[in-house]
């Protein structure tokens, strides 16, 4: 009986956190359209085709990702990016920074 209980509570803790991750995931998706981040990128069928992402939690590390956002710059030199207009870095709030972190993260292939 413990045991079961013991079960049941893990299971409920589990599917609330993916619950949870979910949320954020899509409250990243509502980010990206907000910040138009589809003038420069595709997701899909939808934005700018020079600069599909999808895949691109897949390709890149979390770290990386959220650089991506706080020090775009930063990274255009590291990855030696030449597509123009360059990206800007975002002064998001922390919420929706790892939001969008979070929906870029879920493009996986
Ligand atoms: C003015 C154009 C522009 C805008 C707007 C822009 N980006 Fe970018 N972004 C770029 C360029 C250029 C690169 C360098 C890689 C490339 O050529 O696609 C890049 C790279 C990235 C990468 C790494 C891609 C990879 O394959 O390594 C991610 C992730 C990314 N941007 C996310 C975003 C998000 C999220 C937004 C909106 C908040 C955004 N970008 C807005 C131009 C832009």
């Amino acid at each position: 009986m413990r045991a079961t209980m013991m079960a049941v509570a893990i299971c409920l803790g589990v599917s609330a956190a993916a619950a949870a991750q979910d949320a954020k995931v899509t409250k990243g998706a509502e980010v990206y359209a907000a910040q138009k981040c589809a003038l420069c990128h595709s997701i899909g069928d939808k934005g700018n085709k020079k600069g599909p992402l999808d895949g691109v939690g897949s390709k890149l590390k979390e770290a990386d990702l959220r650089q991506w956002m706080t020090d775009a710059k930063g990274m255009t030199a590291k990855t030696s990016a030449t597509r123009k207009p360059e990206m800007k870095s975002y002064a998001l709030p922390k919420d929706d920074l790892d939001a969008i972190v979070a929906y870029m993260a879920s493009l996986k292939k």
